[in-house]
């Protein structure tokens, strides 16, 4: 794993956006994991924004979403297929047959999930996943005890999830699904490069225990030690707690994958 800090979240989702933009550059049929989230609306506004100035071709690319809830009404707002439809497929030009979620409304979950991870296979594989991590250490929603070899399944949310996820939902926690469809630790870990996306105080504590903590499938974003190509990039307010600051800094400094952000 790497691990970068940026200032703000302005410039952690600028970052994120970048290697987004250069992967599609330079394959524009690449296949993207994309994730939800307040943390994810920033990096979409910032893909947009570089979408436009360097007229990027989002035509070919596919893009396979980490989870989606369960038992939401038909066409629901807060559903993830409408988070992401209005925070960055509406305001690109990407074909939506060419963008995939879970169906969380499907009658046979276990099929529905066999279906995605069929999907992904067939696509050739995810070649960056972004994900976030939530209060409770999850990456998609691989909630604590998820195997790291877990694939796409339906599974109970925690209910600090539900809490924390409330705010999408009004305010309301009883308006949070109790379940979700969710791609698998073991799933996540098959992406060719997972990028792992933090911002904000509230994340500092989750993300120390994340990042130097002990590997243990309590909190699933621990497992991104077992990816040969993992990459966190956080900001100045979700890394207090990191203990090797300094050395995080000398590989910014000096690793040539960030040379044009040193220049
Ligand atoms: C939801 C998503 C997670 C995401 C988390 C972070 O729970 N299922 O994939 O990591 O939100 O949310 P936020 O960025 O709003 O803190």
């Amino acid at each position: 794993m790497k691990l970068v800090v940026r200032n703000d979240d302005r410039a952690v989702a600028a970052l994120t956006a970048r290697l987004v933009a250069d992967l599609l550059k330079a394959r524009p049929d690449c296949v993207l994991g994309l994730a939800t989230g307040r943390t994810m609306e920033r990096v979409y506004d910032a893909l947009v924004e570089i979408g436009h100035a360097e007229a990027l071709d989002f035509s070919r690319c596919r893009t396979f979403n980490l989870d989606e809830y369960i038992g939401l009404p038909p066409g629901s707002a807060h559903s993830y297929r409408a988070y992401m439809n209005d925070h960055l497929f509406s305001r690109i030009a990407i074909p939506l047959e060419n963008t995939m979620l879970p169906d969380g409304s499907a009658a046979d979950l276990a099929a529905e999930a066999a279906r995605y991870e069929d999907a992904i296979r067939r696509a050739g594989g995810i070649d960056l996943q972004l994900v976030g991590i939530g209060e409770t250490g999850h990456i998609g929603f691989n909630e604590p005890l998820s195997s790291f070899t877990s694939r796409t399944r339906d599974i109970t949310l925690a209910p600090g999830t539900r809490r924390q996820n409330a705010v999408l939902f009004d305010g309301d926690i009883d308006a949070v699904p109790r379940r979700a469809l969710t791609m698998g630790v073991g799933t996540i870990l098959e992406a060719r490069r997972v990028v792992l996306v933090a911002t904000g105080a509230a994340k500092a504590g989750i993300l120390a225990q994340a990042v130097e903590g002990p590997v243990t499938p309590m909190i699933s974003a621990t497992a991104l030690h077992f990816h040969p190509d993992s990459l966190a990039i956080v900001d100045e307010d979700a890394a207090p707690h990191l203990k090797h600051r300094e050395y995080y800094d000398s590989v910014f400094a000096t690793d040539p994958e960030f040379a044009s952000f040193n220049a």
